[in-house]
């Protein structure tokens, strides 16, 4: 089978909970525009009016929990949407787009959290998104450390917060597995230091990645 094509333009940051994404996202965005390049910051599940309302049936914890399945195929649906909507137009546009999330949170939420069968999950980024980060950035961090930065913040747990550690644990190592099986794309970043140090490391990373493109 053909590998889904990666777009050089569309770079994607990836975590567990609490690792930090907030900060390097600022980060990387300000080293994208430095250059007076478009930057286009989003979200998944998001990143447009129907992606964010599938967004909010996944996350809040007041609705009806959906099986692993539903849960799959919702975070695609609303990944479907973001990709025609508004990905794909500010990519042949010429436009960055820096993405929190992107399909590697399913292979790691719904494949190694949810034991989904991987398989299906490849089937569907091909048939319904089609295309790859050219550079992901995976924020990696002890899940009880991860765990204790939000327990600080968060008041109200989303549905997937509200998971157990074992979730969490393997949730990490599919990213970490993911990481391994594609050097080329993934950069793993060690997100238990100083938010500060994680974005510069984060910057280096993109900086030298980019090249003098
Ligand atoms: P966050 O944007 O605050 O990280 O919240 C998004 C949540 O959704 C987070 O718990 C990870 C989860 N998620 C999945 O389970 N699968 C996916 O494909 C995506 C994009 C997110």
């Amino acid at each position: 089978m053909n590998a889904v094509p990666m777009h050089p333009r569309l770079v994607s940051l990836e975590g567990g909970e609490g690792a930090g994404k907030t900060t390097v996202l600022a980060a990387l965005q300000a080293e994208l525009a430095a250059r007076g390049d478009e930057v286009l910051v989003t979200r998944e599940p998001g990143g447009t009016p129907l992606a964010e309302m599938i967004r909010d049936l996944l996350l809040s914890p007041g609705h009806e929990p959906p099986a692993a399945e539903t849960e799959l195929l919702l975070m695609f649906a609303a990944r479907a949407q973001h990709v025609r909507e508004v990905i794909n137009p500010a990519l042949a546009r010429g436009a960055w787009v820096l993405c929190d999330r992107f399909t590697d949170s399913s292979f790691a939420y719904q494949g190694g959290g949810r034991g989904l069968d991987p398989a299906l999950i490849e089937t569907l980024e091909r048939g319904v998104v089609g295309l790859r980060p050219g550079l992901t950035l995976l924020l990696d961090l002890d899940v009880a450390q991860g765990r204790a930065r939000t327990r600080g913040r968060d008041p109200q747990p989303d549905r997937i917060e509200r998971e157990r550690d074992e979730f969490f644990e393997r949730v990490r190592a599919a990213f970490l597995a993911r990481a391994a099986g594609d050097p080329v794309r993934f950069r793993v970043i060690d997100a238990s230091r100083a938010a500060g140090t994680v974005a510069a490391d984060a910057v280096a990373r993109l900086r030298e990645w980019r090249g003098g493109a």
